[in-house]
């Protein structure tokens, strides 16, 4: 599982936000889709997951969600994961995000 986050979604950019932010998620989804289709042969399931604005530091005390909804929902993810979810894009409550 690769923690990227739903500002390197090309699809979602119509808003401005940090450019070199975006690229390094963007290129990290794209190593992380690469990585699902060379990895999956040998029987490992990758996929990408946005964790939600979470109160971290980086997110800050106006985020949306604490760490501990965060957490619990990336690893109810995690958990429900199956084949079928090889080279996917979800946020932290299972949602499949646009690439
Ligand atoms: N918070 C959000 O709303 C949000 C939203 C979307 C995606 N994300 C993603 O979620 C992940 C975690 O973010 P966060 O909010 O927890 O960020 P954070 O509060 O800024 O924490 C970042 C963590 O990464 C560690 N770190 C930074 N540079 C490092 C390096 N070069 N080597 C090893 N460790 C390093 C820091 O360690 P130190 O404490 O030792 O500096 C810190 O523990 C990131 O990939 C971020 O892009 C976060």
């Amino acid at each position: 599982v690769f923690i990227s986050s739903t500002l390197g979604s090309i699809a979602k950019m119509t808003e401005p936000h940090s450019v070199t932010y975006r690229a390094s998620k963007s290129a990290l989804n794209a190593v992380a889709r690469a990585a699902s289709l060379e990895w999956n042969p040998k029987g490992v399931v990758t996929f990408v997951m946005h964790p939600g604005w979470v109160k971290t530091d980086m997110g800050g005390p106006g985020a949306d969600i604490d760490v501990a909804t965060s957490v619990t929902g990336i690893r109810e993810v995690i958990q429900r994961a199956r084949p079928e979810s090889n080279g996917g894009f979800f946020d932290y409550t299972g949602q499949t995000l646009p690439w």
